[in-house]
């Protein structure tokens, strides 16, 4: 067993795990970066399958994603907007494609004010939401115990305003079931992109992609690093107490002062802690869980929507790929669309054969787009639910009452050991800025921590 020693380990080469990492090596500090897979990045991931670059994880950056957007140009890296020219579709319940331009959808007058009136409504409370700490709202324990599905459904007897209104931070968010998570949890989405109109609005939150792909910034992040980050090193335990820790993998044990645990809340389980973490975190570890969607990704020999006056935007509460995008990459002169395919819908079409699943989900493509949307070239699903080390997309959330009880002390630290994941984050949460973030935070609470122990020499 090979044995390394370092001021700080850090648990997960994803975007927060490595922002940590440099900000302490910045501060003078040892670090080991120790990741489970053969690859940095986590659930950001830029891969060519059958010949296409795809996205596999992560990819849009939004005009409020300031630490995202910082990161992007300090590692030279360059953007481009999402392709948005034409007509968005919509199809409704009478299944037919409806075009449209503008952000709200072509429903009937009535339907159209229900839905801007409780769009105001939401507006106003996701501004007295702090989301950094949504569980210090006075209504929060009330807003935590009624469901999205239910609160909305009292809002209003309109079944497509509710649907409409729900999947923002329902299958296109969290993407769990409306009736799974609380009104407090959809706000806190919402609040973490400055409101809920942002969130609704495909040109706000899905505005920008970088060059070659997101996957970059953990890359470059990683390089910077070199031999620090530490491929194939699934860390199995843990041993603490106020002296420091020591790590362990299947060939590498890691002594350290600190360790940051840069991975989804719910792996933490994966870790033996010895002694075990305490009742606390036993208890809000189990009320967090991962939402669910297959990215669904179609090539075409080119973007022939374009050709129809159409900008590949696509939305329907009523369709198995409840949104949809142009997703050509830069440059490039084949046509690429991307489909989402979220929560009981993703559980549906897994329960049937590859060939039947790929019919159905470009079926309903073709919904939005017609015929040659059954047609790519290049076909792929990202089933980040497969993966042993993420375990769901696109992030994890409390469960209906969890968010209030326990919100508060999932990034406390337990003795040395500290943590941070977008999952975690208040702006940007559940999104590539908020794991960028959270790493800034924890290396910085690390420095004040060493500072306020009288700053001992590093030992790496
Ligand atoms: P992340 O999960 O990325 O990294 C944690 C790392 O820890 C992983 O590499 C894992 O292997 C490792 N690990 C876990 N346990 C370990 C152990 N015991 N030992 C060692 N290593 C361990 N965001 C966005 O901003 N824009 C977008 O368009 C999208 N779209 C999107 C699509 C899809 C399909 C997904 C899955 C996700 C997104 N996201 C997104 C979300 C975004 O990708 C995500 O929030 C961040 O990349 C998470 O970064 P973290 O570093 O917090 O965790």
């Amino acid at each position: 067993m090979a044995e390394i020693t370092r001021d700080v380990l850090i648990v997960g080469a994803g975007a927060a795990g490595l922002t940590a990492a440099n900000d302490l090596r910045k501060a003078g500090l040892s670090v080991a970066v120790l990741e489970a897979r053969d690859r940095v990045g986590g659930r950001l991931w830029t891969d060519v399958i059958d010949g296409a670059m795809l996205e596999i994880g992560g990819q849009w950056v939004s005009p409020d994603q300031d630490a995202l957007k910082d990161a992007i140009e300090e590692l030279g890296l360059e953007t481009y907007s999402r392709y948005r020219e034409g007509d968005s579709v919509y199809v409704g319940p009478d299944g037919q494609a409806h075009r449209f331009t503008g952000e709200m959808f072509p429903v009937s007058p009535e339907t159209e004010a229900v839905i801007a009136r409780i769009t105001g409504i939401l507006d106003a409370l996701v501004a007295e939401i702090d989301p950094d700490k949504p569980w210090e709202h006075p209504n929060a324990a009330e807003w935590d115990s009624i469901s999205w599905d239910a609160w909305l459904r009292s809002q209003t007897d309109d079944d497509e305003a509710v649907r409409n209104l729900a999947f923002a931070t329902g299958s296109a968010m969290l993407t769990k079931p409306t009736h799974s998570f609380s009104l407090l949890q959809s706000l806190l989405m919402a609040a973490s992109a400055g409101s809920y109109s942002n969130l609704v609005d495909a040109d706000f939150i899905l505005d920008k992609r970088v060059v070659g792909g997101l996957q970059q910034v953990p890359l470059r992040l990683a390089e910077r690093l070199g031999e620090d980050v530490l491929l194939n090193q699934p860390v199995r335990s843990l041993e603490w107490s106020d002296d420091g820790i020591v790590a362990t993998t299947d060939d590498l044990t890691v002594r350290a002062r600190y360790a940051i645990l840069a991975h989804a809340p719910i792996l933490y389980n994966r870790i033996s802690f010895v002694p075990p973490l305490p009742r606390r975190q036993h208890q809000l570890h189990q009320h967090l869980s991962m939402g669910f969607v297959i990215k669904v990704h179609a090539v075409y020999d080119r973007p022939f929507w374009r050709e129809q006056g159409l900008s590949g935007t696509a939305f329907s509460p009523y369709e198995l790929s409840h949104e949809a995008y142009d997703n050509t990459n830069h440059g490039d002169e084949r046509g690429t669309l991307v489909g989402f395919v979220s929560d009981a819908n993703a559980d549906g079409v897994f329960e049937l054969s590859a060939e039947e699943r790929k019919e159905r989900i470009l079926e309903s493509l073709s919904h939005y787009y017609g015929p040659e949307a059954k047609n790519p070239v290049v076909y792929y699903e990202s089933d980040w639910g497969s993966e042993e080390w993420t375990r769901g997309a696109y992030a994890a959330s409390f469960d209906l009452g969890g968010l209030h009880r326990y919100g508060a002390d999932l990034r406390t630290p337990v003795g040395p050991i500290h943590f941070a994941c977008s999952d975690m984050a208040g702006a940007g949460y559940q999104h590539v800025d908020g794991a960028i973030r959270m790493g800034h935070l924890v290396a910085a609470n690390i420095v004040d921590a060493r500072r306020e122990a009288g700053a001992p020499e590093s030992i790496g």
